[in-house]
């Protein structure tokens, strides 16, 4: 699956380890009609008479938001911000000419030859990033009325009346009956230095809205959206290498493997579902107070 010029190009992702996805994500992509959900539901959060010249789409990836961004802004040039080389090939085949490709991290836009932006689009990468350093990084580019489109999913956010749909229990339990055929260990929390079982807290929409105001932003509106998709999207999304769940004491292909038998057990027409919290922030314009 990896090509000779995804080998010999260095991508900045390589210091923090995210394993190259390019050519999976590529392929959930081209499978999965679902792969636009997001990206088109955060460009219906902006205004509809927003001007729109210039556009950063942050964690671009294989391109899917980026194309769709150049589609509804035709006249505008759009910047394709992603550190991962292997994503950026795939991009580079497919995106409009009026689209740059640029290698680097969101929270840290310094050293790129970027305009101030109008549109600044986050799909499916937020939680990813250092969200502090991000948001301030944004609101520093973003022109007077300019607008941030983000998603974050429950997994991260503590979002209301999230209950586990059946589909999504059933995957659990039978990547965890998978995961223990394989050799799965649990690591046993009596031990020294083991991580304590149980959830995570996890940041609240009242503290992730103080963070943007820091930064000098504030939200235009919000959407909570729920997105369920089909074993087949389920199970090209599981295969990307970022993506995959990892399991304790299992190699990464042992992880696939366990994800593969437990969608394979499913019933083929269960569905897996995600919560998003969509957000339209703007950078107010001083001037007009
Ligand atoms: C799920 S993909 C989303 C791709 C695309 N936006 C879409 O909607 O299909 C997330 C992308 O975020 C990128 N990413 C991860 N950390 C990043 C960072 N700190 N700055 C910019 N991009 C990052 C990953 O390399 C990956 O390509």
């Amino acid at each position: 699956m990896t090509n000779r010029s995804t080998v010999e190009r260095r991508s900045p992702i390589d210091e923090v380890a995210v394993p190259e996805s390019g050519e999976y994500y590529a392929a959930y992509g081209h499978q999965s009609e679902s792969a636009r959900f997001v990206p088109e539901h955060l460009l219906t959060l902006l205004p509809p008479d927003i001007q729109v010249r210039t556009a950063l789409d942050i964690g671009s990836g294989t391109g899917i938001s980026t194309r769709l961004i150049a589609g509804r802004f035709t006249g505008s040039r759009v910047f394709a911000l992603e550190p991962q080389m292997s994503m950026q090939d795939q991009a580079r085949q497919t995106d409009p000419p009026q689209v740059t490709h640029l290698s680097g991290a969101a929270e840290d836009l310094g050293g790129l030859d970027l305009p101030s932006l109008d549109l600044v689009v986050c799909s499916s990468s937020i939680w990813h990033m250092d969200r502090p350093r991000l948001f301030q990084e944004i609101a520093r580019r973003l022109t007077a009325g300019g607008r941030f489109v983000f998603n974050i999913g429950e997994s991260f956010i503590d979002l209301p009346d999230v209950v586990l749909a059946p589909g999504n229990r059933k995957y659990l339990t039978e990547l965890l009956r998978a995961g223990f055929e394989l050799g799965m260990n649990l690591p046993d929390p009596r031990e020294p230095g083991a991580v304590q079982a149980g959830p995570r807290p996890k940041e609240t929409i009242d503290s992730l809205t103080r963070t943007i105001n820091e930064a000098g932003i504030d939200v235009d509106s919000r959407d909570l959206v729920d997105q369920s998709v089909n074993l087949e999207e389920s199970r090209a999304w599981m295969a990307i290498p970022m993506y995959t769940h990892s399991l304790p004491g299992l190699t990464p292909e042992q992880c696939r493997a366990a994800a593969e038998t437990a969608l394979s057990r499913m019933p083929s027409d269960a569905t897996i579902t995600t919560r998003w919290l969509m957000m339209c922030l703007v950078r107010r314009d001083e001037s007009a107070d």
